[in-house]
């Protein structure tokens, strides 16, 4: 069993913010969102993983290397001008060989990961298992129909959605994938859509399977949907996550799971309220306030402030009388409070901006 991965040339909904490098990087409880998906192709007993890129790939390479800190071999594979999950297959065809394999959209968390996925196909052999679950907006994703345990029709993005049950960014198919998706032909958006690959390979009577997924599940592509996932994630860790180094002054308090890295330092009269991840040489100054439900990157300093249920980057720093929230913020950004009341502030802003509430 192979795996794929996409790292770009698929939902760039979130290019405009101008967050340098590649979405998939962007951290999610400090842990860029890719990660996620290479961890669970490597729990589920995959080695040999090809990870697909688009046109933005700064940071994918040196993130990841050669794969072996995830205990996995990667193999990098350019799919030059994004067409498609399908033809995201296609491009991986030489690496993918005739192995079965499993197909994760870089920019999904999925709290079960990949395992069910391989053990129903040891189990059953079937010619492809995807994932579905109930969501509240169908018509944003491909869209299963079911009679009983048949497949009644699958849809990509229907106007008007025949159920709510949403297919999952995560797909395992064998070779018999490869002659449907070569006959496709473009979607109105102009793509080679996986989803018509899998109707067309049921409707070419192979056994398509149906793996309900256990769990929260999340596609990342708007930024409500990060804070979601960051949100989803906090309250998942287990309690090992949220270890605690650096320095921290006794009369700081501290309330729920806080993680805090190495060689930060968080100075008295701070409140921190968990879940909360903390990462490396982060400063958190006297009169900050802090989570829920927020993460702040390495090297980012919080004085005088209130950041809660926001993501924040490296190296960004948030001073005086501001109260944070519901918030994305880049890496080396400023933000300073004003004088007079706390300004209330709701952001998502890209790397390097300088704010002065
Ligand atoms: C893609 C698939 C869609 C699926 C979704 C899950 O959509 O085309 O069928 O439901 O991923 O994340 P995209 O994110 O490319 O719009």
């Amino acid at each position: 069993m192979k795996g794929l991965i996409l790292a770009g040339g698929h939902g760039t909904r979130l290019r405009p913010l101008t967050f340098s490098g590649n979405k998939h990087m962007i951290p999610i409880a400090n842990e860029p969102i890719l990660f996620y998906g290479l961890r669970h192709l490597a729990r589920a007993g995959i080695r040999e993983v090809g990870v697909i890129l688009g046109p933005i790939q700064e940071g994918i390479r040196e993130a990841i290397g050669n794969g072996s800190d995830f205990g996995l071999e990667v193999t990098y594979i350019e799919q030059g001008a994004p067409k498609g999950l399908a033809q995201a297959v296609q491009c991986a065809r030489a690496f993918l060989s005739d192995d079965p394999f499993v197909m994760y959209l870089g920019d999904n968390l999925l709290q079960q990961g990949v395992r069910p996925f391989v053990d129903l196909y040891e189990a059953e052999h079937p010619d492809a298992v995807v994932g579905a679950t109930p969501v509240a907006e169908p018509r944003h994703y491909g869209v299963l129909e079911l009679d009983g345990d048949r497949i009644a029709s699958i849809e990509e993005k229907p106007a008007q959605p025949k159920s709510n049950l949403a297919l999952i960014g995560v797909y395992l198919f064998t070779p018999a994938i490869h002659p449907i998706i070569d006959q496709l032909t473009p979607s109105r958006r102009g793509e080679l859509e996986i989803t018509e690959a899998i109707w067309q390979l049921h409707r070419a009577g192979r056994r398509v399977r149906v793996q309900r997924v256990e769990g929260w599940w999340k596609d990342t592509g708007l930024p409500g949907d990060l804070l979601d996932a960051n949100d989803l994630v906090l309250d998942t860790l287990p309690g090992s996550a949220f270890l605690r180094q650096g320095t921290i002054d006794p009369s700081a308090k501290l309330i729920g799971s806080v993680g805090v890295g190495a060689d930060s330092v968080i100075e008295g009269d701070c409140e921190i309220r968990g879940p909360v991840l903390i990462g490396r040489n982060v400063r958190i100054g006297r009169g900050a306030r802090i989570g829920p439900r927020t993460a702040l990157g390495n090297g980012s300093a919080v004085e005088g402030a209130e950041v809660r249920r926001s993501i924040v980057l490296e190296g960004t720093r948030i001073e005086g009388p501001v109260r944070v929230h519901d918030s994305i913020i880049g890496r080396n950004v400023v933000i300073r409070g004003g004088s007079g009341a706390p300004a209330e502030l709701t952001l998502i802003v890209g790397d390097a901006a300088q704010i002065r509430a």
